[in-house]
């Protein structure tokens, strides 16, 4: 109950009436299967103080470089210096089954993560996107900003119980090839696939004159940093497998496996912005997803082999050596 109470406190009195409470955990844990969930409408949500918060936070969601970034009129409000909006990955404004949709997301929080050691808010998470994914800045916890993607992220969550397991969340594992990826098959996929979108070197095809882009950039300055989550040969692959040639939906993927982890491979060893302190994320070793593609390792593997595998034989290890510690 603490977040609701922070939030009431934290939204101006006009949106008190708006009560962003949490509902009350289920007796019975519900299943809800997304791909099944119709999402609400954009074009329903009304001009009373909460409907405002909610449009605001889909134009922040869709639209991230005009409204926060390097063409948001007020300086103090370009939080992100790229050209990602949140939609590139969140697609369909967040309601993509298995490229983490933010339906429901609102009654998953707060929770417990390896990468900070912490137990996270929603805010926080947003935030770890801004901070990496948008390599931009983090946005204050009691701005409007902040306010607007908790209301978005509460509407779209509408009607589904806290607590609830999804179906669809996060993002769909592929299969692993046995094998270290192969950059070469990588590249040829990558120019076959993805090239006529994303441009031959993978930095994306602008949208007119403004930041944003049509076609969003994979790698280069305006992308996502070294230390986003798609920078993970297997958290790459599984989001490019599900979705992408763009229209793809997970029950009718494009790539094969072995595909999406090889050009996974490829689009991760080309260049991207540097996030600084990356070594101090995983506190405990132990916990860190074995394609982190940056040390330092519970293991002795080679770095090279933490990015581009085989990932089985490390698994191995770190569960040897946590049997090890017990
Ligand atoms: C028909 C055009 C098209 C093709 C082909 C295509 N994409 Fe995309 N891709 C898009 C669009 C458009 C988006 C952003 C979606 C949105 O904002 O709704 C996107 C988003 C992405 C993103 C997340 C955003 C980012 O910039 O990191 C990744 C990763 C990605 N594509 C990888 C690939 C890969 C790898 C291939 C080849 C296997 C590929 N795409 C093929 C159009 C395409
Ligand atoms: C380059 C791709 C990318 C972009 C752009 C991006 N995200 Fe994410 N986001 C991810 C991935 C991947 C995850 C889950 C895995 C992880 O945390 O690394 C995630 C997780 C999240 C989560 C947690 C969801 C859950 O179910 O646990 C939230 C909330 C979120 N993002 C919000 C945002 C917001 C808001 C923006 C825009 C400011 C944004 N993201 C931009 C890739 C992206």
């Amino acid at each position: 109950m603490k977040r609701s109470i922070h939030l009431i406190s934290m939204l101006s009195l006009a949106a008190a009436a708006v009560a962003m409470a949490r509902e009350a955990p289920a007796a019975d844990v519900q299943q809800i299967d997304l791909a099944e969930w119709t999402p609400p409408s954009i074009g329903s949500v009304g001009d009373d103080p909460f409907g405002k918060l909610v449009k605001y936070g889909y134009a922040l969601f869709t639209d991230t470089p005009n409204q926060i970034g390097p063409a948001a009129i007020d300086p103090a409000k370009r939080f992100v210096g790229g050209g990602l909006t949140c939609q590139n990955c969140h697609l369909k404004a967040g309601t993509q089954p298995y490229s983490v949709p933010l339906m429901g997301a609102w009654g998953q929080f707060p929770q417990y993560r390896a990468r900070e050691a912490q137990i996270d808010t929603l805010e926080d998470r947003i935030n770890g996107c801004f901070e990496r994914s948008m390599n931009g800045h983090v946005i204050p916890l009691d701005g409007t900003e902040m306010k607007a993607y908790l209301a978005y992220i509460k509407w779209l969550s509408t009607g589904i119980p806290d607590g609830a397991k999804l179906i669809g969340a996060g993002m769909k594992s592929i299969k692993e090839p046995g094998r270290a990826a192969d950059l070469d098959n990588g590249a040829k996929v990558f120019a076959d696939t993805c090239a006529s979108c994303h441009g031959k070197d993978g930095r994306g095809q602008r949208a007119g004159k403004g930041p944003g882009y049509q076609f969003p950039p994979l790698a280069g300055p305006d992308s996502y940093n070294n230390g986003a989550g798609m920078t993970r040969v297997l958290t790459f692959a599984s989001f490019v497998r599900y979705n992408m040639p763009f229209g793809t939906t997970f029950d009718a993927p494009v790539l094969s496996d072995t595909d999406a982890y090889d050009v996974a491979a490829y689009v991760n060893s080309l260049e991207r912005p540097v996030r600084p302190n990356l070594d101090k994320d995983f506190p405990n070793k132990l916990q860190k997803p074995v394609d982190t593609p940056y040390g330092p390792y519970a293991d002795d593997f080679p770095p090279e082999q933490h990015k581009y595998g085989p990932f089985d034989p490390i698994r191995a290890k770190i569960k040897e050596l946590a049997a090890a510690r017990r």
